[in-house]
């Protein structure tokens, strides 16, 4: 059996963050781990995604070429994959003319067989620029949740896709003009034409994960629609027509075509250019990708169909394990208001095996994670130091200072082994949940076994015992011996650097396959230079994470109101601004928002709405003095006649009304 596993390309324009690796990046690197444990035929790939609009946007804001961008991002990305020891069998990238190739081999297989269809198309064009704005050019209001900051391509807030001309107020992202519209030609695959061989292929896949498996019958049950798979842009890759010019494949359209071209690298690589056809022209082979569940509809759905329409066939997806999110101290990681722990940078501070561990501990496989520095703290210090690391160090100590390092084999009593066949149960278990992607379980299933071994080792009270019986102790540190050295194993694909420190301490040999864990050894562990397996976190540590997370964010979080044009004083003069006294405050039925508020103004007394209710509970406003707009005209709101506007700063999701003012009597005037 072979595999394919591969992991989501990373875009080329951004550093590594903690959340893609604990989402497509460790869960895979574990898992070929585990397959190599087990001898199978497994090659791991991946590499940068190189196109797309972003990548050009951000190229022109800085005033570089994007092959300048892309070859910044692609080793800062391939460095902190090293860091964290991500063992890809190849890198690559998509801007590479091999792959080029590739994509367009991809595309004229597709067009030749009438998969692809062109037509006329209205796109948004700007006039200033004298150019087309696809996807990211173009920024609005989404025409479905009417959220503002939509994309031409996608809403980041419903995530829905639309046409792009429906988008509301758009504007052209590089000068901020309205942009017209105009007819270009453009590309659309097919999707319809293989409705029925997605419905057999999909019909077999009950073992996917549910929820991939439903976004997929949902999809095939709303009908399979064409999609554009070009944009008028310079930076992707050509479409191979001569009637296209000027026009590249949509980056989704050719970055999973990605695998198959780093592939060829590695092949090439290795000086067996025809290698890669045994993996990917192949229908046993088994493909696993890696990814985060927005990208499940392109792996699961419009990839399958594209492999599914080229001459030669290819092996089709096996398993497409999608995993959630991981934010990070409750809020979404966000890369543009740098709220995100960088792989590279965290990695100067901690070892590799502290955040793959906590990142595997914590998987978002069912549901979105959080990454929090305390929780960090807590699982590297209550789980790696007090459990494993501790059930090492004592078992080293008490056979260096009365065995003189050596632990040999001795004969089992019932109770080793009861104690040994209860931690093989649960190895096995280890090695089902790996083959089922289940990191997160797996972290504690293993972590049971170190438990076993401390309680063990405290019912068995081996520093009492020495007195008078060393032969029981002999039993003692050999039966936790044993299952540090199972579990050097089977924790060896989450932190594979420690548990070879582990094994080097015991005087083992690298870890190689699964079935060492399993085996009765027979020799003696002959004790090497010991030292602590971990270090535990400090406080110290994690404040001075939490703060450089906050100051790091700060500046580049905040989004400011554009400044309004300059007004004349006349203009000024006519708001008439007073202190207002609250004299009572209850919120409006069926409002979120609303406050319903009577308030003094020296010469009368009126009533008003305010939308200022997720701030302020109503009974603390009373009695107290704020800046009112009175000269506001009246308005019905909700069945009130709301005479005037409460003053209020706001900023984000925060407001306050203005004041104190309790100084100045109700109806002072504000200028
Ligand atoms: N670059 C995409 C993302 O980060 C993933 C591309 S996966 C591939 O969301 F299959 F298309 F390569
Ligand atoms: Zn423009």
């Amino acid at each position: 059996m072979k595999y394919i596993v591969t992991s989501a390309l990373p875009y080329a324009n951004g550093r590594l963050h903690v959340g893609h690796v604990a989402g497509a990046y460790l869960p895979a690197d574990i898992f070929v781990r585990w397959l190599r444990l087990h001898k199978e035929d497994v090659i791991y790939i991946c590499g940068t995604d190189e196109h797309g609009t972003p990548i050009s946007i951000s190229a022109d804001a800085q005033g570089v070429t994007p092959q300048e961008v892309v070859e910044h991002y692609h080793k800062d990305i391939k460095a902190a994959f090293d860091a964290i020891n991500i063992q890809f069998d190849n890198f690559s990238g998509t801007a590479r003319a091999p792959h080029h190739e590739m994509a367009q081999e991809f595309f004229l297989n597709l067009w030749e067989t009438g998969h692809i269809k062109a037509r006329d198309t209205r796109q948004f064009y700007c006039e200033h620029d004298k150019r087309f704005l696809p996807d990211r050019y173009v920024e609005g209001t989404c025409p479905r949740c009417k959220a503002e900051g939509a994309r031409g391509d996608q809403c980041d807030v419903c995530g829905q896709i639309y046409d792009t001309v429906t988008l509301i107020e758009p504007k052209c992202k590089i000068c901020g003009n309205t942009p017209i519209i105009r007819d270009t030609r453009h590309w659309f695959l097919q999707l319809g034409d293989f409705t029925q061989e997605l419905q057999d292929w999909i019909a077999h896949k009950d073992y996917w994960k549910e929820n991939v498996r439903n976004f997929m019958l949902n999809l095939l049950e709303q009908g399979l629609v064409e999609r554009s798979i070009t944009r008028d842009l310079s930076w992707g890759v050509p479409v191979p027509l001569p009637e296209a010019e000027g026009k590249v494949l949509y980056v989704w359209f050719d970055a999973p075509i990605g695998y198959v071209s780093s592939t060829i690298e590695w092949a090439k690589n290795k000086g067996e250019p025809e290698l890669w056809k045994e993996y990917w022209l192949n229908p046993d082979t088994r493909m696993v990708h890696f990814i985060g569940k927005d990208n499940i509809i392109f792996h699961a759905l419009i990839w399958p169909a594209m492999l599914m329409g080229q001459k030669e066939s290819y092996c089709l997806p096996h398993d497409v394990p999608a995993n959630e999110f991981m934010n990070l101290e409750g809020d979404k990681i966000s890369t543009s208001k740098n709220w995100a722990i960088w792989v590279n940078e965290f990695l100067q501070d901690f070892p590799a095996d502290y955040l793959r561990y906590y990142l595997a501990v914590n998987a978002p496989e069912k549901g979105d994670s959080d990454f929090s520095f305390a929780d960090f703290q807590l699982r590297i210090n209550s789980e790696l130091n007090n459990v494993l690391g501790n059930l090492a160090n004592r078992v080293f100590a008490f056979a260096s200072k009365h065995f003189e390092g050596v632990i040999p084999a001795v004969e089992y009593d019932e109770h080793a082994c009861s104690v040994i066949q209860e931690a093989w149960d649960l190895i096995n278990q280890a090695n089902d949940g790996y083959r089922e992607y289940q990191v997160k379980k797996n972290t504690r299933i293993i972590m049971d076994v170190a438990r076993l071994g401390n309680r063990y080792f405290d019912e068995r009270k081996p520093w009492a015992v020495i007195k008078e019986d060393k032969d029981q102790v002999a039993v003692t540190l050999r039966v936790c011996a044993d299952l540090l050295a199972m579990i050097s194993v089977a924790f060896y694909p989450i932190i594979p650097q420690s548990m070879n420190k582990l094994r080097a301490m015991m005087g083992l040999a690298e870890v190689e396959t699964w079935d060492n864990a399993l085996q009765e050894a027979t020799f003696a562990y002959q004790l090497q230079e010991t030292q602590p397996l971990f270090r535990k976190v400090s406080d110290a540590e994690v404040e001075e994470q939490l703060a450089k997370l906050h100051s790091g964010s700060q500046e580049q979080s905040v989004e400011y109101e554009e400044p309004k044009p300059l007004i004349n004083f006349d203009d000024f003069g006519k708001m008439d601004i007073r202190v207002a006294k609250i004299l009572e405050a209850a919120r409006v039925p069926k409002t979120d928002k609303l406050l319903h508020l009577k308030v003094d103004i020296g010469f009368e007394t009126r009533e008003l709405v305010a939308g200022i209710a997720q701030s302020y509970e109503p009974e603390k406003l009373i009695g107290r003095h704020v800046a009112m707009l009175i000269n506001l005209e009246p308005r019905k709101i909700r069945g009130v006649l709301s005479q005037g506007m409460i003053l209020a700063a706001s900023f984000e999701d925060e407001l306050a009304v203005t004041g104190p003012l309790s100084d100045l009597p109700p109806g002072s005037v504000i200028r």
